[in-house]
């Protein structure tokens, strides 16, 4: 008879990964790629990328391909709810059979949106029916959801995000302020395209805060306590290329070696998290000062990282002294809290360097009633999982009133 006294809970749970194309010129690609995937008229959803000339480069794509396409441009940084819905009624109407998202982790997460309503109720779907929170946990609820099984291809512009081969949509509950996690199977792209010729149009501080991000995303998945041995490899690869490369990208996004490692980089790093390694604290306090007051998921990582993973430090010290070698760092003749607390100086040094230098939160006129707000929230959040430290509620209110 089977022995069933270990069961573990929650169980891991490996996300699908989208197929991912990397290199110089793989939006070209766009064009076969929605024919293999039975895309014939797509809605293209971006938030413009006005000035760039990217959604006109593939625009061209697709009609040489003999796409047609509806063009989707109501998406705004951090998607709110009403864009996707607004999508989805978009969708409907000029019927569309596929999705191509153009742009950052906004596009392509309101494209997933945008699709899981039309594989529900259109414009009518409840997203908080599929928000993954830790209580009651969103794995018992996966069962009960629909397959999406609409095609999407998603043109990766930004070194940082990793949506566009992720699980995960990240969308704004305007009403509640706060960060849904959409976690739904099929919900992944078809296919990622993060093509450097794209990339290297980023602004310079663009570049600094999806790169701060894309760091974020590799750390977390290491030092937590999901403890995915897949994260520890993917985490610690992506750690270095960022160390050798962001500050370079970030100086000259037009830096071909630089900006393409970045490329591979935040590819590598998103791996961490959706493969299973789950997120952090940083990203679960940044979720929380972005909706509050409508910044840039990025930057609020690159503020939240140091505070945050001073507090995780004594959690996983082994942890971050490997982050410190991947760093570059010479820890022989270290102990294991120095080599730690130079991993803390590293990341900062970087962070520095890109030019996040202030990182209180007065500069967003951020409130007592927000840390409340915060504090409300984040501890049911799908982002504190996996992080290695038990954190309250005062710990949060210690760690936010520090920086204000
Ligand atoms: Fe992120």
């Amino acid at each position: 008879m089977l022995n069933k006294q270990i069961r573990q809970f929650p169980l891991l749970y490996v996300h699908q990964h989208s197929r991912a194309i990397v290199g110089y010129g793989a939006y070209e690609m766009a064009g076969v790629e929605c024919k293999m995937y039975g895309i014939t008229n797509a809605l293209l959803v971006t938030t413009g990328l006005k000035g760039t000339g990217i959604i006109e480069e593939v625009c061209n794509v697709l009609k040489n391909a003999g796409i047609s396409y509806t063009i989707f441009d109501k998406v705004t940084s951090n998607p709110k709810d009403f864009e996707v819905k607004e999508g989805a009624k978009v969708y409907i109407e000029a019927k569309c059979n596929g999705v191509v998202t153009v742009g950052g982790g906004s596009a392509h997460d309101a494209g997933k949106g945008i699709r899981l309503c039309v594989a529900n109720e259109g414009e009518k779907t409840d997203l908080r029916n599929f928000m993954a929170v830790l209580n009651p946990h969103y794995t018992t609820r996966i069962p009960t959801y629909k397959v999406v099984n609409i095609p999407h291809v998603a043109i990766n512009t930004t070194t940082g995000t990793g949506a566009d081969c992720t699980a995960f949509a990240i969308i704004n509950d305007t009403e509640w302020v706060y960060k849904l996690i959409l976690v739904v199977p099929g919900i992944a792209p078809s296919v990622g395209i993060s093509d450097p010729l794209l990339m290297r149009l980023q602004p310079n501080h663009m570049v600094a805060w999806s790169g701060m991000d894309a760091l974020c995303h590799a750390i977390e998945p290491f030092i937590g306590r999901l403890n995915l041995p897949v994260s520890h490899a993917t985490g610690l690869r992506a750690i270095k290329l960022i160390a050798e490369n962001l500050r370079e990208a970030y100086a000259n996004p037009w830096n071909e070696k630089a900006i393409k490692n970045m490329a591979w980089a935040q590819l590598i790093a998103s791996m961490s998290y959706n493969m299973g390694g789950g997120m952090g604290m940083v990203h679960g306090l940044a979720h929380m000062v972005s909706v509050i007051k409508e910044k840039h998921h990025g930057l609020t990582n690159a503020i939240m990282m140091i505070p945050v993973e001073r507090f995780n430090m004594v959690a996983a010290p082994e942890k971050f002294a490997e982050i410190a070698t991947a760093f570059g760092v010479d820890t022989r003749g270290m102990t294991k809290i120095q080599a730690a607390e130079k991993a803390i100086e590293e990341m900062e040094k970087l962070r520095n360097d890109v030019g996040i230098t202030d990182i209180s939160l007065k500069q967003f006129n951020f409130t007592d009633a927000d840390i409340e707000h915060t504090v409300k929230w984040a501890l049911n959040d799908l982002s504190y999982e996996a992080n290695p430290r038990n954190m309250t509620g005062d710990d949060i209110r210690k760690i936010m009133k520090s920086m204000m």
